[in-house]
């Protein structure tokens, strides 16, 4: 294996935009949930006549699809990942927009029959009913409870909250209160492995939530530690937690 320094200098180095991952090929690997996300949006497409992908990343997972409806639009909230999903989606016909997240969403209400986020950070239920069209569906993949809390509490310590963290039935919960039915909710917990402490130092500078203060300068030790670990024990194991929902927004009522 590289030395620790050798390993940490070239992941604090590369570029984090977009939300491939495929520079952990061969360095870390975690297990796919059993519903096919990719492959089920991209199904549900072919059948919808205007869509909206929320929070899309670098729009890697909308991109899979090969067909989108005459109106698709993403939007993206993270500067660096909205100019990604611009050159990538704008080309396949998909609008991309900057959208933060927070702020009621620009469209007028029930235009979409198709509303898809892959890990949202937030999920804005009331907008999200909102701009539904009746009978229309919200199809999410999110993280659930206790997702890589191995790896976080490597490095933060005990978090014993963390499985009421993204509980799926305060999804079902929040998706009832606007009036959505919720028609699948399943759950899977993942393993993952990283096989050194590079793959460590990307997916915390990448995924930004886990390790809240994240520097190398600042939790150096801690690496070092992890890194003489994996050296001696082999790869780091955590576990992450993913939940499906689809809810749908009732037909009118005659
Ligand atoms: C977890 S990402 C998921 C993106 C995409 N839907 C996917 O699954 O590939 C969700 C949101 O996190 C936000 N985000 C990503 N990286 C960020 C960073 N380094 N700092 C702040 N927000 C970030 C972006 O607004 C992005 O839309």
């Amino acid at each position: 294996m590289p030395s620790f320094d050798d390993l940490v200098a070239e992941a604090s180095a590369v570029a984090v935009e977009g939300w491939d991952f495929s520079w952990l090929d061969g360095r870390a690997s975690e297990e796919r949930p059993p519903w096919a996300y990719a492959r089920t949006v991209a199904r549900r497409l072919e059948g919808a006549t205007a869509s909206l992908d929320l929070q899309t990343g670098g729009g890697e997972v909308l991109a899979e699809a090969g067909t989108y409806p005459p109106l698709a639009v993403a939007t993206e909230g993270w500067l660096p990942n909205l100019a990604v999903a611009a050159d990538r989606l704008r080309p396949r016909g998909v609008t991309v927009l900057g959208h933060d997240g927070a702020t009621p969403l620009p469209f007028v209400d029930g235009v979409f029959d198709l509303v898809t986020s892959r890990h949202p950070v937030s999920t804005d239920w009331p907008e999200i009913a909102r701009v539904l069209a009746p009978g229309g569906t919200y199809l999410s993949q999110q993280v659930g409870p206790a997702s890589m809390v191995e790896l976080s509490e490597a490095f933060l310590g005990p978090l014993p909250d963390a499985h009421r963290w993204r509980r799926p039935e305060d999804a079902r919960a929040a998706a009832e209160r606007c009036g959505l039915e919720v028609v699948d909710l399943r759950s899977v917990r993942l393993r993952a492995e990283f096989a050194d402490v590079g793959a460590i130092v990307y997916v915390l500078r990448t995924c930004v939530w886990w390790v809240p203060d994240f520097s190398v300068e600042r939790y150096r030790p801690t690496l070092r530690r992890l890194h003489d670990r994996m050296v001696s024990d082999g790869p780091f194991v955590a576990h992450s937690s993913r939940f499906l929902v689809e809810a749908r927004r009732p037909d009118r009522q005659p």
